[in-house]
């Protein structure tokens, strides 16, 4: 993840927009829901900056209070808000994955502070912060969380439901973006 994350930062990006699908721990925040992620715990047992530090995009022990940028969270809530879409605002937690997590793993999760549960973002978000960039995320809701979720999970119900979030998603992006430029 570092390399196509840095190669964006050496042509000069400044800003990433990072998006996911995810499972929720939130029973009020459905399918279709959209979160934007105010802060993530890190349970992938990852780090893609482990192994030594490249001095040229950052230091070696760097700060992660606003890794998720809060000026530019505060930006899409406020399209958020005149475009009339509910954006929620939560604790993304990710997993290694590959499987969904256990109804048990869910349970401590949320206990934890998760909001939202995914297997990606976390990494981008840290070679992204650590080389100085501005960090934004946004979380589809593809379904409830294991043992929320009255059913078994699936890949196929994560792409159908999706879907669900499409237009909203469009509508926040498209202006998010053109308020940003
Ligand atoms: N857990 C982990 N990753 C996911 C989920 C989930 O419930 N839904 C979509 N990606």
């Amino acid at each position: 993840m570092a390399i196509p994350v840095r190669t964006l930062k050496t042509l000069g990006v400044e800003r990433i927009i990072i998006t996911n699908a995810a499972g929720s721990t939130r029973p009020e925040m459905g399918p279709g829901s959209l979160m934007m992620i105010a802060d993530h715990i890190n349970f992938s047992a990852q780090n893609p900056l482990i192994g030594a530090n490249d001095d040229r995009f950052g230091d070696r022990f760097f700060d992660m209070s606003d890794a998720w940028n809060s000026e530019l969270r505060a930006a899409l809530a406020a399209v958020a808000k005149a475009e009339g879409i509910d954006l929620h605002s939560g604790v993304y937690l990710q997993v290694a994955g590959p499987n969904f997590e256990t109804p048990a793993e869910v349970r401590m999760f949320a206990a934890f502070g998760a909001d939202a549960i995914g297997m990606s973002t976390v990494p981008e978000c840290l070679v992204a912060h650590h080389a100085g960039m501005k960090v934004v995320g946004i979380s589809v809701i593809t379904n409830l969380a294991a043992g929320i979720a009255s059913h078994a999970l699936s890949h196929e119900e994560t792409i159908s439901e999706a879907n669900k979030a499409y237009e909203d998603m469009k509508r926040l992006l498209t202006r998010f973006l053109a308020d940003l430029s």
